[in-house]
């Protein structure tokens, strides 16, 4: 298979984003957030970073640092953590650098999906979306902002591409113009995999 573009239109700080690119990486060419808070977009650009070794280094040299003036554990572990992701981005196969990055946008609105994908499409979209508790969603939103979501995506898919949300239970995961293919849970949350009808 040709690696894909991987999508998450939600992607808050990144960090299920750049998860999955790691786990992933060979099966991946680009990797692209986006999330309707501009903090949340700086805070999944600078995790997304670290999928290179460029930004890895910048984040090993700032570790260090902060290492050498509090001392604290956790920057230790985190360095240590560095290292093995270091490891792991230079262990054959030697892949090309993989394109990743963040933007700000309502996604429940397809026009602004489009606008800034500019004429890219997604073969694979991935959401853990917003559950009620600190998440919320946001923006133009309508009563049915899942539902408006998928609308939006269908602007954006690649033919026979795939969305896998993530949601709390008490969200209906169904779309007309979408075939849901699997539906699982996993802790609390219920997660289904359509592709567009
Ligand atoms: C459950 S969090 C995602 C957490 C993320 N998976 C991570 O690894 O950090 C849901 C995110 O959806 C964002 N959100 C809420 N309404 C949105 C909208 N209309 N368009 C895009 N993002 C939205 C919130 O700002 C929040 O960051």
């Amino acid at each position: 298979m040709a690696p894909c573009t991987l999508f998450d239109p939600c992607c808050g700080a990144g960090y299920s984003l750049s998860v999955v690119a790691f786990l992933h990486r060979e099966a991946l060419q680009e990797v692209i957030g986006a999330d309707v808070d501009p903090v949340a977009v700086e805070c999944a650009q600078r995790n997304l970073s670290l999928l290179a070794l460029e930004g890895l280094e910048r984040r090993r040299v700032e570790l260090e640092t902060l290492l050498a003036h509090f001392g604290k554990t956790s920057h230790r572990e985190a360095l240590h953590s560095a290292a093995l992701l270091r490891e792991q981005l230079l262990a054959p196969p030697c892949l090309p650098p993989l394109a990743a990055w963040a933007f700000q946008a309502d996604a429940t609105r397809g026009e602004a999906l489009c606008e800034n994908l500019a004429g890219r499409t997604v073969d694979v979209v991935f959401s853990d979306v917003p559950y009620g508790q600190r998440s919320h969603w946001e923006g133009d939103a309508s009563s049915t902002p899942l539902h408006a979501m998928l609308d939006a995506l269908l602007n954006i898919l690649a033919p026979a591409g795939l969305v896998a949300i993530a949601a709390d239970k008490s969200v209906k995961l169904a779309h007309p113009r979408y075939r849901r293919l699997e539906q699982f849970q996993v802790g609390k949350r219920r997660i289904a995999i359509f592709q567009a009808l």
